[in-house]
């Protein structure tokens, strides 16, 4: 262990509290040693989405076990931890206070290294900390708050060649789930009906198909199932298999959303770089979905080009992406100052326009 770098991860930008222990030798084996991880879905059931206050509150309240509980698995004490890593954008700003000031406070008072982290790297980064991918390759990030297609170079180069330019994904997943009177959150429970519904018996709209290259568009699907279901009801009932086959046929409708834009996205891969992606990640919390990952490997497999997605724990919001992604970042003299800010809005790519729409974690891109 002695050659080994250990992180402590800490992530709060939404509803998820989440510690963990990452450690990689100097042979590049990394073993996530701990990853624990308290969930908010019960303190924001009432209200039908997430409540800022309420989750910036849990936040505060359960950092400190959560890190007792990561450090106690790891069989570490913080003292022999070398850097703590945290989500410090984008998200909502309570909860990336909370994470921020409370990893000050670890780092000030055991004298460690402390790094800021943006989420979406520890999502694009991911597959590095479980499949060791290789730089350069084309990510699809597709969460509750943010849709884009990147390139990634190096831990901190990210080119943008697509985004959705309104609703995330997850957020249409949620979304539907809701008018579909599905439990929160709504792409697994969504996944969990379309396994036994018929993905073709409602035509639901394939927005920006054909054009707009990689861009993508999912809020015009969520009205669609509205109209669909209002159709289908009389009062306010949905017979389960009426439901199954309106659940198949969304996620469906994102399935080929992804494959057609995916297919946009490796040409446009290889006409920037002038070759072929060897591989092509999908990641974020929607990558936890089956039929999402089936189609996209089916499709990487026509284009010749290596498949990954990152196993389903570390594709939701989790603390080990954001320790892994200290690690890539960690080196001499790289790490943050005591006044560093959270950053509710802070692009991967900072260098793309912006798409001046606005969601669950704030601006898309
Ligand atoms: O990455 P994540 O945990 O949080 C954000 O950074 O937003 O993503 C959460 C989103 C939620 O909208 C959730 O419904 C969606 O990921 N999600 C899924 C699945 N599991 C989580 N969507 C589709 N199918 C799933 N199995
Ligand atoms: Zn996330």
């Amino acid at each position: 262990m002695s050659s080994s770098l250990i992180s402590l991860g800490i992530e709060s930008s939404c509803d998820d509290t989440s510690v963990a222990v990452v450690t990689q030798r100097a042979d590049r084996d990394v073993d996530i040693l701990s990853l624990i991880t308290f969930r908010q879905n019960d303190l924001h059931h009432e209200y039908g989405g997430v409540v800022p206050e309420i989750a910036a509150r849990a936040h505060a309240t359960r950092l400190d076990l959560c890190t007792k509980r990561a450090l106690k698995k790891a069989s570490l004490e913080l003292r022999q931890v070398d850097l703590i890593a945290v989500t410090s954008g984008p998200g909502l700003i309570g909860g990336l206070m909370a994470g921020v000031a409370f990893a000050k406070g670890l780092a000030a008072g055991s004298g460690k290294p402390f790094l800021g982290i943006n989420h979406l790297a520890g999502h694009a980064l991911t597959a590095r900390m479980t499949h060791g991918v290789d730089f350069p390759y084309l990510a699809l990030l597709a969460s509750g708050g943010h849709c884009q297609f990147l390139l990634v170079q190096s831990p901190t180069t990210f080119t943008r060649l697509g985004a959705t330019i309104d609703d995330a994904p997850g957020e249409a997943f949620d979304k539907s789930a809701r008018l579909l009177g599905l439990p929160q959150p709504g792409g697994p429970a969504i996944e969990a009906m379309a396994q036994s519904g018929d993905p073709h018996r409602f035509e639901l709209p394939r927005p920006l198909s054909g054009r707009m290259g990689c861009y993508m568009s999912f809020s015009g699907l969520k009205t669609a199932l509205l109209r669909t279901r209002q159709q289908l009801v009389k009062k306010h009932e949905l017979p389960d298999p009426d439901r199954n086959d309106l659940a198949a046929s969304f996620q469906q409708a994102i399935v080929d959303i992804f494959v057609e834009k995916s297919g946009i996205a490796l040409e446009e891969y290889h006409q920037r770089l002038g070759e072929r992606a060897s591989t092509f990640v999908v990641c974020g919390g929607v990558a936890a979905n089956r039929a999402i990952r089936e189609n996209l490997q089916e499709l990487s497999a026509k284009y010749g080009v290596e498949f990954v997605a990152p196993p389903a724990k570390y594709c939701t919001d989790n603390a080990a992406m954001i320790a892994w992604a200290g690690l890539e970042l960690f080196g001499p003299g790289r790490c943050d100052p005591f006044d560093l800010k959270a950053r509710p809005r802070w692009p991967l790519d900072e260098t793309a326009s912006p798409i001046h729409v606005s969601g669950k974690k704030g601006q898309k891109s």
